[in-house]
């Protein structure tokens, strides 16, 4: 499906659906409502006064229009409360709108943008077109009996000739943002038997070749000349090759390493101390960070800001072969630091402390993780929220407003220094679990200790990776949870750098 944006009149065009907002209780209708119900000779407003339009959150009312105008049918859709509108609120009414769309066999439709109070129009169209092609994706692999989306083509039709560019802007920006999204949610979704750590690799030279970005893929010999031994120690049971990938878009000559760094196991059996089946269902999304590092770079490449950024993605399974590590062993990081194995399950704060201590050794100046990194955050915040921790609260703060305001919930955790000695070592200086109680924040403590003083964010997305049901914008599945976070983090950072 494409997006587009469009300056003209709504009611002079053939469209399959032409879609209006409608508040909760709205009293007063004007502009695309007014007309629309003049031109059914006032009969629209009776579906308010008979309560079939409430303006209630994603309430979705198909209208035929049965002739009496251009438009084939209109279609009302409720963003809740004026006064708690919010940008999220649109997202998830698009989501709405593109399903029932969708469930009638319709081809094309248009919004219509009208100035809403308090809400920039650029940061509304944006904000539709993501909603619009996170809704309309689907990943399927039947091969019979699959109803695949009809939609083909989007409008965000506006008569203000003043909002036409803005318009233009933010469906440009949108498209990026949401294609990238959906890219991570392809290599989420991807059965794991084809998600390999190679494939992994291979996806972000893609990305690379298309954006003319810097890639490097580091083998296992690489990766054991190097001293990644956590890396590599995670590696061992599987059959499958470890990689070490290196993203770099240069945008600025002296602007800051910005790094972005995602946890990256195609598979996680919990190796030695394997899972239950159940809890392996869900364990080919293990990938999810890296693969958000990935669609990250693919919407920086096209967006090209001025900054620079550093892509850093251990890949490995974590599997219970002849060749596993176990508990008990004790490893050197990259970094130097020793770590004891007390649960071979506890994988992925093994991978990220040497995907870390490279980042900084490579010269970031802040650092935003994201990993499947533990159960306990499920508990703890899902599905609601991602788990925020990080050693400076600036940089946290800056990054809970931007996943807000992106429509990725997260949610700041306690990382307190009483925490730390949980994770302390016996024979080694840190161990790799802490036990169940805390377990996201003594999994955060861990990464910390790889960190340094960097300023840094670590997103724990075990809680938002994976949707279980249809629900707002998003199918089951992959959500492609971080992408847009990571992405608006550069892009504020940058106008941050050319300010000053
Ligand atoms: N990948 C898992 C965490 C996870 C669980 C992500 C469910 C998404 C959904 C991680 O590697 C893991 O197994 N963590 C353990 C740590 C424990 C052994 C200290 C956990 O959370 O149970
Ligand atoms: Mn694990
Ligand atoms: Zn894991």
């Amino acid at each position: 499906m494409k997006v587009k944006a469009l300056l003209g009149d709504p009611f002079a065009l053939e469209t399959d659906g032409l879609i209006l907002t409608v508040y909760e209780n709205q009293e007063r209708w004007t502009g695309g409502l007014a007309k629309a119900d003049r031109l059914l000779g006032g009969k629209l407003r009776d579906l308010q006064k008979w309560g079939e339009v409430r303006g209630k959150a994603s309430e979705v009312t198909i209208v035929h229009t049965l002739g009496q105008m251009k438009p084939r049918r209109l279609v009302l859709v409720g963003v809740g409360k004026r006064d708690d509108a919010s940008l999220e609120s649109f997202r998830r009414a698009m989501g709405s709108v593109v399903r029932a769309l969708n469930r009638i066999r319709a081809r094309t439709a248009h919004w219509l943008m009208e100035a809403t109070e308090g809400t920039d129009i650029g940061d509304l169209s944006r904000a539709l077109t993501e909603a619009a092609l996170l809704a309309n994706y689907r990943y399927s692999r039947k091969t019979e009996g699959d109803t695949a989306p009809t939609l083909e083509s989007l409008h965000l039709i506006t008569l203000d000739r003043s909002a036409r560019s803005a318009v233009e802007q933010g469906v440009e920006t949108g498209t990026i943002v949401g294609e990238a999204t959906n890219r991570t949610r392809d290599l989420v979704n991807a059965p794991p038997i084809e998600m390999t750590p190679t494939a992994l690799a291979e996806a972000a030279v893609e990305v690379a070749r298309l954006r003319s970005l810097d890639c490097s893929v580091y083998d296992e010999k690489w990766i054991e000349e190097m001293g990644m031994n956590a890396l590599r120690a995670v590696s061992l049971g599987s059959a499958q090759n470890p990689r070490f990938v290196v993203l770099q878009y240069r945008g600025h000559e002296s602007a800051p390493v910005l790094a972005l760094v995602g946890k990256g196991i195609t598979f996680d059996s919990g190796g030695l101390c394997l899972k239950p089946a159940d809890s392996m269902l869900d364990m080919k999304g293990d990938m999810s960070g890296a693969a958000a590092v990935i669609g990250a770079f693919d919407a920086i490449g096209r967006l090209q800001p001025k900054a620079n950024v550093l892509g850093v993605i251990p890949a490995t399974e974590n599997m219970p072969g002849g060749g596993a590590f176990k508990p008990g062993d004790i490893l050197k990081t990259y970094l130097g630091k020793t770590v004891e194995i007390i649960n071979t399950d506890a994988e992925g704060r093994l991978i990220l402390a040497d995907a870390l201590a490279y980042a900084v050794n490579q010269g970031a100046s802040s650092i935003l993780d994201a990993a499947t990194l533990t159960g306990a955050a499920m508990i703890a915040v899902g599905p609601v929220c991602t788990a925020a921790f990080s050693n400076n609260e600036d940089l946290l703060n800056e990054v809970t407003h931007i996943g807000r305001k992106m429509g990725e919930l997260l949610w700041p955790m306690p990382l307190l220094e009483d925490y730390k000695k949980l994770i302390d070592g016996d024979f080694a200086d840190i161990k790799n679990s802490g036990g169940r109680q805390g377990g996201a924040i003594t999994a955060a403590w861990f990464l910390a200790h790889f960190v340094g003083k960097v300023p840094w964010v670590h997103l724990d997305i075990a809680p938002t990776f994976w949707s279980d049901r249809e629900e707002g914008y998003l199918g089951k599945g992959a959500t492609g949870v971080a992408v847009r976070t990571f992405v608006q983090w550069v892009l504020e950072r940058s106008d941050k750098d050319r300010e000053g």
